[in-house]
């Protein structure tokens, strides 16, 4: 049986095309900041986030830790969703390498505003940590980020004295599922970093964007991260490859991820968060029967997928065409979970 793997778009494999532009581009060493192909990815990333610099990281994760150990402060506190990928799925890295204690904040959706943060910040008391920054993460479970949340977080945390930073994994989703520029969401918040390796589909890689001031020191930072690497061009070149060609093709993604989520509607077994379809990301459960028993289920009509507890995950990508996901929704609606033993 052939499978399909909706488990993330972290999963994908870099086409021919892009495997041939790896292959021919030119590489120095980017520890001596020589490396001609990295320094084009970089420009770019600057460029189409409209901040003044940008750098090329391993991962979001590093990314993310990045701009709070920069711009959060060791002993001080940070303001996040509850839901935050960097609380759950970054092995605690804000508190043990960052030094900062992060404040999660419950908010529908993972979605934040002025009005939630209200009360929330902290300074001047002798036996309290200081609020120094905000993160904000779009999107946030396949969910965009309303402009005017970001836009009232920004007025919030310039009247506070914050740093805003922004997880833009997946902004290039936000941005082709709403027409919103990334310059404009970016200009909501001090850094972004969005990764290259999930929806663009390049194999490896992040960027984080912010002032020159600030990438100056994100370089010493992640040299002290052991993030400094030589021929970069290697990876930079998927990157370069993914940013002009594969940022309109996420509408792709979008719309399967539309098709499935109506399809498990359908199928009637499934109880689909259908609003909240507005990239590539589907989260479903099935009354009755846990998490893990739906995932090995479905991974016997050859579907892969992902669990948070008992809410399925499934996630359009790359690898996944107009054809596949005729025979993903066939598959879901002609299946019929059991109640685990
Ligand atoms: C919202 C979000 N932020 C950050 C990351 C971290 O990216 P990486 O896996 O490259 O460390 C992920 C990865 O899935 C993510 O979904």
């Amino acid at each position: 049986m052939n499978y399909y793997d909706l488990r993330s778009d972290t999963v994908t494999k870099p086409t021919p095309e892009m495997r041939k532009a790896i292959a021919e581009t030119e590489v120095g060493d980017d520890v001596y900041r020589e490396d001609p192909t990295t320094t084009k990815l970089e420009a770019l990333a600057a460029e189409l986030t409209g901040k003044e610099a940008a750098l090329l990281l391993t991962s979001g994760s590093m990314g993310n830790l990045v701009a709070l150990y920069i711009n959060g402060g060791r002993g001080n506190e940070a303001l996040l969703s509850s839901n935050s990928h960097i609380i759950h799925h970054e092995v605690g890295s804000v508190s043990a390498i960052a030094g900062v204690l992060p404040i999660a904040i419950e908010a529908p959706r993972g979605i934040l505003s002025a009005d939630l943060l209200q009360g929330k910040v902290k300074r001047g008391m002798y036996d309290m940590a200081t609020t120094t920054l905000v993160s904000v993460e779009n999107t946030i479970g396949g969910y965009c980020y309303p402009i005017e949340n970001l836009a009232g977080i920004q007025r919030f945390a310039k009247k506070n004295n914050l740093a805003v930073h922004m997880d833009g994994a997946r902004i290039f989703n936000a941005h082709i599922a709403t027409g919103i520029s990334v310059k404009e969401y970016a200009a909501h918040a001090d850094t972004i970093t969005f990764c290259l390796s999930k929806g663009l589909g390049a194999p490896i890689g992040s960027i984080i964007c912010g002032t020159k001031e600030f990438i100056d020191r994100a370089l010493t930072v992640r040299k002290m991260l052991g993030g400094g690497m030589r021929q970069t061009g290697i990876i930079a070149a998927g990157g370069l490859y993914a940013l002009n060609h594969h940022v309109k093709r996420l509408k792709d993604d979008h719309l399967h991820a539309r098709a499935i989520a109506e399809a498990l509607v359908d199928a009637g077994w499934a109880d689909v968060d259908l609003e909240g379809v507005q990239t590539n990301i589907i989260f479903f459960t099935v009354p009755g029967i846990p998490g893990s028993a739906v995932l090995s289920q479905l991974k016997k009509i050859g579907i892969l997928a992902n669990t948070e507890g008992d809410t399925v995950r499934l996630v359009t990508n790359l690898g996944i065409d107009d054809e596949d996901t005729v025979e993903i929704c066939a598959r879901l609606k002609s299946f019929e979970p059991e109640a685990a033993e």
